[in-house]
């Protein structure tokens, strides 16, 4: 049975006094559930929250990694800083990034290679823009993302990786794909990785959908079969928003 898991994507908001504020109130409105949480922050907070959340459920995610183990590259953080931090998963080609900082389905490979060296879980994006939806493209781009951003993985690691499925065209626009769009793409990414992989692989990953979830449509997004969570950008940034949303 795959365990629900629904994460936050804080994205470039909070600084750490605002992230320990969230953090309180989180934790006194938060109830056990039989949902996995994260909340998957810029690296300034990681800290503070994995502090904050020692002793809970709740989980600590990054939203980038470096793929070289140490090196000269200005800005970048590697997989053993993050592991230092004690963080549990990392978000791995989000749109954002290869919308705006040249990630490629190559970086997005040597990233979750490198990131199933350790523990800490790759939560890596897949999605279509809105042309290539039009175009009648989607299920092709996504299933290309999926075979070169796994290429080279062992059916053995792929457990410990969380697929999100994020179509550009529903990511802070407040135009969600209806729950019955994103289980038709999250149907055809499990019939993906059973291609690449076999029924049990597959069976085991978790897939979560993003864009634009809130309180209010998470209970119809996460009641279909083939979606098993969801990562959620801007009503993560409000911690009665976000348990609402985990306590579907
Ligand atoms: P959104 O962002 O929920 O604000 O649409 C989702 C994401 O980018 O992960």
């Amino acid at each position: 049975m795959r365990v629900p898991f629904i994460a936050g994507n804080w994205k470039m908001f909070k600084n750490r006094a605002e992230a320990r504020e969230f953090a309180e109130e989180f934790k006194k409105l938060y109830k056990d559930t039989d949902v996995q949480t994260a909340i998957c922050a810029p690296f300034t907070d990681l800290e503070t929250l994995v502090e904050a959340f020692a002793g809970t459920d709740i989980k600590v995610g990054a939203q980038n990694v470096h793929f070289a183990d140490e090196g000269a590259y200005t800005g970048e953080v590697s997989v053993a800083m993050l592991e230092d931090i004690g963080v549990d998963f990392c978000i791995v080609g989000h749109s954002e990034r290869r919308q705006y900082f040249a990630e490629t389905d190559e970086t997005v490979n040597l990233k979750l290679k490198k990131l199933l060296t350790g523990a800490i879980r790759p939560i890596m994006c897949v999605g279509e823009s809105l042309d290539e939806r039009d175009a009648g493209s989607a299920f092709d781009r996504v299933k290309s993302q999926l075979q070169l951003g796994l290429a080279d993985i062992d059916a053995k690691d792929t457990a410990r990786i969380v697929i999100a499925y994020e179509p550009i065209w529903a990511i802070g626009t407040g135009r969600t794909a209806t729950p019955e769009q994103a289980e038709e793409m999250c149907a055809f990414i499990r019939n993906t990785l059973i291609e690449l992989y076999d029924e049990d692989t597959a069976d085991e990953m978790i897939i979560q959908y993003g864009g634009s979830v809130k309180p209010a449509n998470a209970t119809d997004i996460m009641n279909m079969d083939e979606i098993d969570g969801a990562l959620v950008g801007g009503a993560s940034l409000k911690a009665k928003d976000f348990m609402e949303i985990i306590d579907f």
